[in-house]
Order: structure tokens, then sequence, then C-alpha cells
């Protein structure tokens, strides 16, 4: 990487939407399914860093078919939010440093380049500046950022990594991934595995998600809503979720898997470790198998569980199923802890609660 500062080239968009084009996708903008007006893009080229970067409207790529992305994967995304806080209309986003610093760990293990932390968050800015009638002013909604890096060499030899590389950020307004309110069914994997001790679980690349719709589609077929990833080794111990971490809740205790390098380390996740104690609960990373899961429902130990993450927030979970079992947890309805932690984080990011750690970056 380079050190020298980089300097957007911008180029606004001719066919920007209307107003009124606007208001009709934000009536009810789904998820990751309308995208703004414009876009952020910069290359890298071995031996001469980053260069290039620019603001430049919303559209395609062009790609020769040999481009190494297509064939080997070798790509990697990041997932934040801009948020319009109600009352002063100010646009910021939650903790984009430590997207930034996931950005580059996933890059090492990619063996991609990284790119400095000031670029990344300054490229965020600059979009969501130029595109900031796209953040929504609905309660609960957002514009959802989707920063991502592909190698970019039209060449087949795997005896080296890409020695070009394209960075680009997308945004596209967002409604809750779930519904706020209703508590979300999980299958067990115990067919599939996400990621084993050594490989890429970690990292937020594209191959961990392609690999992981095989597990999804059977999760829906059982009746589930989303797929719980077991270890590697025994099919025992609970990861994550497809696009989320776990937390478990014994009374005012909570667990959530340890980052055993096979589960992504979310933000979310770090960021409810943090306010456990100010809410009055106690918070520790450990293990947990599915045995210990179930047992704790019947005994009534474990109260409530619950998935967080950027797309999904913090969201209950009410029923578990598997090859050979099935369970209830609690009588199946959000529970209390878990309103109290989303209510606390949301207003945290939407401005309506105090932000002790300073993790709100103003845009
Ligand atoms: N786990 C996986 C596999 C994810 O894709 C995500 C989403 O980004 C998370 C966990 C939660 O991470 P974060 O809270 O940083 O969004
Ligand atoms: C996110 O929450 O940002 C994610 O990336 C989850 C999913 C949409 C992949």
């Amino acid at each position: 990487t380079t050190a020298q500062k980089l300097s957007f080239d911008v180029q606004l968009s001719d066919h920007a939407r209307t107003a009124a084009e606007r208001e009709r996708v934000m009536e009810s903008p789904g998820f990751g399914q309308v995208f703004t007006d414009h876009m952020i893009s910069i290359d890298y080229t071995e031996g001469e860093g980053w260069h290039d970067a620019r603001l430049m409207p919303y559209g395609p790529l062009a790609l020769d078919p040999a481009t190494s992305v297509f064939h080997y994967a070798q790509e990697l995304f990041e997932g934040l939010k801009a948020y319009r806080q109600p009352g002063s209309d100010a646009i910021v986003s939650f903790r984009p440093y430590a997207n930034a610093a996931r950005f580059n760990s996933s890059a090492r293990r990619m063996a991609m380049p990284e790119l400095p932390e000031e670029t990344f968050v300054e490229s965020l800015e600059l979009l969501v500046q130029t595109d900031r009638e796209w953040v929504p002013t609905t309660e609960g909604h957002s514009l959802y950022l989707r920063p991502f890096m592909i190698a970019t060499q039209p060449a087949l030899g795997v005896n080296y990594p890409s020695k070009s590389y394209k960075y680009m950020v997308i945004a596209s307004p967002a409604a809750a991934y779930f519904g706020a309110s209703k508590a979300v069914s999980v299958w067990l994997s115990t067919e599939y595995t996400r990621a084993a001790p050594g490989g890429t679980g970690f990292a937020k690349c594209g191959g961990n998600y392609a690999a992981a719709f095989v597990a999804q589609r059977q999760a829906v077929e059982n009746g589930c809503d989303q797929v719980v990833w077991l270890d590697a080794n025994e099919h025992r111990h609970v990861e994550e979720m497809g696009g989320m971490n776990l937390f478990f809740v014994y009374g005012d205790r909570l667990l959530t898997p340890a980052l055993t390098g096979t589960l992504l380390p979310g933000i979310t996740r770090d960021s409810i470790l943090a306010l456990a104690g100010s809410l009055g609960l106690t918070a520790e990373e450990g293990r947990i198998s599915i045995e210990e899961w179930q047992e704790g429902c019947a005994s009534g130990e474990l109260t409530e569980v619950f998935a967080c993450g950027t797309a999904a927030v913090v969201t209950p979970v009410g029923s578990v199923k598997g090859a050979d079992r099935a369970w209830t947890i609690g009588d199946g309805t959000p529970g209390p802890v878990t309103q109290r932690i989303r209510s606390e984080l949301t207003g945290i990011q939407y401005g309506t609660r105090p932000d002790p750690h300073n993790w709100v970056h103003k845009i």
C-alpha cells in the first residue's frame, strides 16, 4: 500500500433518479435490491499501489472473461450502514474503522492488498454525502453500504495471486432484514461445514457465502429461516449463522462462541460484549454444544437466544431443528433481554441514546 493520500475524481451522474423515483423505492426498500446513483472505484496495481480513486455514476463493469475473480474467487467484502438520526437530520455510520480493520484482516488472508483505513472511511463518506438523499427517513431503515474488492488480473495461473485489484463501494436503502418483532427458526447443519481451522472462516470472503447456500436452502426446506453452523470436527459446537453471530442468554448472563478463527468477528457481537455491563448483564466468550443448548432450554436455565449482525441488527431465535432433534427456546417469542439489547444498540445508532464508546461516526 502507498502512504500518499489519494484524492477522488468526482463524476456526477447525468441520470440520477428523481425525488419521486427515490421515494417509490424507499417506501419498501427490502434488502440490497436497488442501488443509489453513484459508486466508488479505486484500482490497485502491484508496484504502483492504489490509484484512480473515483466517485462515478452507478453502472455495470466491463471485465475480461479471464479476470481471476471469476475463476478463483479472490474477493472480499464488508457491510455497514448509514443512519439518519431523527431530529437533527445528521447522517452517521457505526464503527466504520472496525469495518476498515476487518477488511484488511480479510485482505491478508486472501493475499490481497490492504487499503489504508482512512481511505476506506473517506470512500464511504464521499458516497454517502453524494447520495445523502438516499438515506431513509423511516424509523429502523438505513442505507446499507457494501465495500468490496476483486482480483482483476486477466490470467488463469494459480502460482501467485492477482497483480491487480479493484476496490468498490455501492449503497442500497434497506429495511430491517427480518421483521423486528418475530423470532426466527434455525436449522442445525450437521451435514455441511462452513469453515475449518486454518480456513477462511474469520474472513469476509465471498467463497464462504457461496459454500453456504446449499445449507441455507436445506434449512428452508426443513421449514427454518436460517442455518446454524457447527464446528467442522464434530458438528457439535455452535459457531454462528449464515450472516449473523449468536448469543445465548442465561438470565442476566450472556454467552457467545469464542473467536476460534472459524467464525466472523462481528462488529455487532463485539459491541454487545462491550455494552453488556452497562445493561446489568455479564458477558463471556466460550463454547456451547447443541446438547447443552437443548438441555439448557429444557431446564429453563437458558432463557433466550438471539442473532446479531449489521443486516439482522438483533433478531430473536425462537426454535431449533436438526436432523434428529427439535425444541423451542423459552415460549418461542422474543425475550426481554434480546429486546433491551436491540433497543440500546439501535438507540446509539439513531442518536436517541448516549454513545459512551464514541462508536457513532458523523458523515
Ligand atoms: N457472521 C457472518 C457470517 C456475517 O456475514 C456477518 C455479517 O456481516 C456477521 C456474522 C455479523 O457481523 P457484523 O456484526 O460485523 O455485521
Ligand atoms: C451484513 O450484515 O452486513 C452481512 O453481510 C450479512 C449478509 C447480508 C451477508
